[in-house]
């Protein structure tokens, strides 16, 4: 049967009418691949699965919860969403919303979001306000500005946004079999973390799955309020995607750090940068750095014995590499050689680099 995306997979779950006019590009059902290469050092007998979410629509999970944000705004009959964004919720928004048939108002801090992201806002014609000063402030602005403008707001505090999220935890159970035993995630507002979640308990109360993982939520160093515990004024990462000091879903992550016996901490710009290079050249998976925190976090907890041996472990990689090729080119850029075309120089260097 052809996928046409988890609202109508998971329709008895998102509570979609069967009347209801589906607007989806096809998102879920991504790949979760098992590592090979880069943890095999570690002499454990750990498996971690990557959830590769750069594989939707837009290049990251944010389509989960898009499609079901904008289904729900048009049939209410909105004309038009808005929302504030580091880049990808913005870029989920826009292509949704030209999907529908509808607008789409973004605000995005100035100068901070990948060109990649903002590439994709723009062709699909949502209208960019940029604005001087960081991610806290635009979500301040959109709710204050869609009590009175006749607009959805399609950030994560809209309920349907996580609902289409917890698919992911579902998707996960239905290849592995179960639960995994920890399940690793960068975390900006905490949306997504607190979605798995959801998703994961209500597989559990459905007998899907005999267990729950513990949900483990990594932070950038400069921009980590659940590891401080307190709201950062001014947060600041190359990892911009999770560049955010005052999350929206605070008290859901709470709840799911205790309910799951997990926990937060946090890894600076360079470990950052490091853990996306050893994904994409040992694994040949290339995910934007926010992304690539999980990991940074699943490996240091492995070595520091807070993850168990002969446990199963996924990292959510939530958005493609492709968003943010300044920031590759910038820092992984040492394996470009200059060949004049002779055939003789070419040969050299492939013998100089084998
Ligand atoms: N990873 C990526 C690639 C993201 O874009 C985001 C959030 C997160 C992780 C964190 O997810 O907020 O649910 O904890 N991006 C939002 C945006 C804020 O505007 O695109 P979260």
């Amino acid at each position: 049967m052809m996928y046409t995306g988890l609202i109508e997979k998971y329709r008895n779950k998102l509570g979609i009418s069967k009347d209801t006019k589906i607007i989806s590009l096809g998102e879920g059902n991504t790949p979760l691949i098992k590592l090979n290469n880069s943890i095999k050092d570690i002499n454990k007998k750990i498996d971690v699965y990557i959830k590769y979410e750069g594989l939707n629509p837009t290049g990251s999970f944010k389509d989960r919860g898009m499609t079901m944000a904008v289904t729900k705004a048009v049939e209410t009959g909105s004309k038009a969403i808005i929302c504030a964004s580091t880049g990808n919720t913005s870029a989920s928004a826009a292509a949704y919303a030209a999907r529908a048939g509808i607008k789409c108002f973004v605000l995005i801090p100035e100068g901070k979001i990948t060109i990649g992201k903002m590439s994709q806002a723009m062709i699909h014609g949502a209208t960019i306000m940029q604005i001087n000063g960081n991610f806290d402030d635009g979500m301040r602005m959109v709710k204050e500005v869609a009590e009175k403008a006749k607009v959805s707001i399609v950030n994560s505090i809209n309920p349907y946004r996580l609902q289409g999220q917890k698919t992911a935890a579902f998707e996960i159970i239905e290849e592995l079999g179960c639960s995994p035993d920890y399940h690793a995630l960068p975390v900006g507002n905490a949306g997504n973390i607190s979605a798995y979640w959801m998703g994961y308990s209500e597989y559990y109360k459905d007998n899907k799955t005999d267990k729950k993982p513990k949900m483990l939520g990594y932070q950038a160093s400069g921009s980590a309020p659940f590891v401080s515990g307190e709201i950062i004024k001014n947060p600041e990462t190359i990892a911009t995607a999770i560049r955010i000091g005052n999350p929206q879903s605070w008290d859901l992550a709470q709840k799911t750090k205790k309910q799951s016996n997990g926990w937060f901490d946090s890894f600076s710009d360079q470990e950052i940068i490091n853990i996306q290079k050893v994904l994409a050249k040992e694994e040949g998976i290339f995910c934007e750095p926010s992304s690539a925190i999980s990991l940074a976090g699943v490996i240091k907890d492995i070595q520091n014995n807070k993850i168990a041996d002969n446990s199963k472990v996924v990292c959510t990689l939530t958005g493609h590499g492709l968003k943010d090729p300044d920031t590759v080119i910038k820092y992984h850029n040492k394996n470009m050689i200059k060949v004049n075309p002779i055939a003789q120089e070419v040969k050299q260097a492939i013998l100089n680099n084998m």
